[in-house]
């Protein structure tokens, strides 16, 4: 279970460049949800994504992760709860473009202390299988379609075995068709259990998930259960 209590997030706080980006925001996910977050350019749902993924903090309020209230723990085990817990497919892929889908795949394991080189190798080859990027293992990342790239990305994010999968526009820069292969991946892995979140402008993604919640300025102004026709 993934809950936000009255949480505030700023930029540059107390600074002439402040940006008010989260609004008082209360939310709960439970384990098993496939939510999609919708809002205009600038509505904060990255700011939301991130600090759900861990990756940056609010500025007011709590944040529990399952039994972890997050900012209580050190950055360290914060990262290493990240690790166990969330898997991130960053916005434009976040990929290393030089370096090859393997090592790409391999860099949440590096960070593993308790994953030895071996168990590494059979979970970078699994994770590739499933997202179906075994053929191009030592080939270097820009030389893949962008449909391929995403389904890399995805594989990193597994790679871990994580509940919970973050996706920041994970389609935004994919023509039709490899949008939706690449949400029907993210909805199989739901259907395997795992909690999926989803940051999109598109509506037709959006109603691919089980809820929509809308972000405006900042503020949620609407969370409603869907069903996928
Ligand atoms: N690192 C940052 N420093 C200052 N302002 C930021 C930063 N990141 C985002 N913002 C601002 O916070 C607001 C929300 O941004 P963001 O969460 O990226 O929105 P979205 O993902 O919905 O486009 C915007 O006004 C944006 O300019
Ligand atoms: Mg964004």
């Amino acid at each position: 279970m993934i809950k936000l209590e009255n949480v505030d997030k700023y930029y540059n706080y107390h600074m002439d460049t402040e940006v008010h980006a989260l609004k008082n925001v209360n939310l709960t996910i439970n384990d098993g949800e496939m939510v999609a977050i919708m809002g205009v350019s600038g509505s904060g749902k990255s700011t939301m994504l991130h600090i759900l993924g861990c990756l940056d903090s609010q500025t007011k309020g709590k944040y529990f992760l399952g039994e972890y209230e997050v900012c209580k723990y050190s950055s360290n085990t914060i990262a290493e709860i990240r690790n166990e817990e969330i898997g991130f497919v960053l916005q434009n892929f976040g990929l290393l473009s030089d370096k090859s889908v393997y090592e790409n795949i391999s860099y949440p394991l590096i960070f593993n202390p308790a994953v030895k080189y071996k168990m590494m190798k059979r979970l970078i080859t699994k994770a590739a299988e499933d997202m179906l990027v075994s053929d191009f293992l030592k080939k270097p990342v820009k030389e893949l379609s962008g449909g391929q790239k995403q389904r890399v990305a995805l594989a990193r994010a597994i790679v871990n075995r994580p509940n919970i999968i973050l996706a920041d526009e994970p389609t935004a820069a994919l023509d039709k068709n490899t949008a939706n292969d690449i949400m029907n991946v993210l909805i199989n892995l739901n259907k395997n259990g795992k909690t999926v979140v989803i940051v999109t402008h598109d509506r037709s993604v959006a109603e691919k998930c089980n809820r929509i919640i809308e972000l405006s300025d900042g503020e949620i102004i609407s969370d409603k259960e869907n069903i996928p026709a």
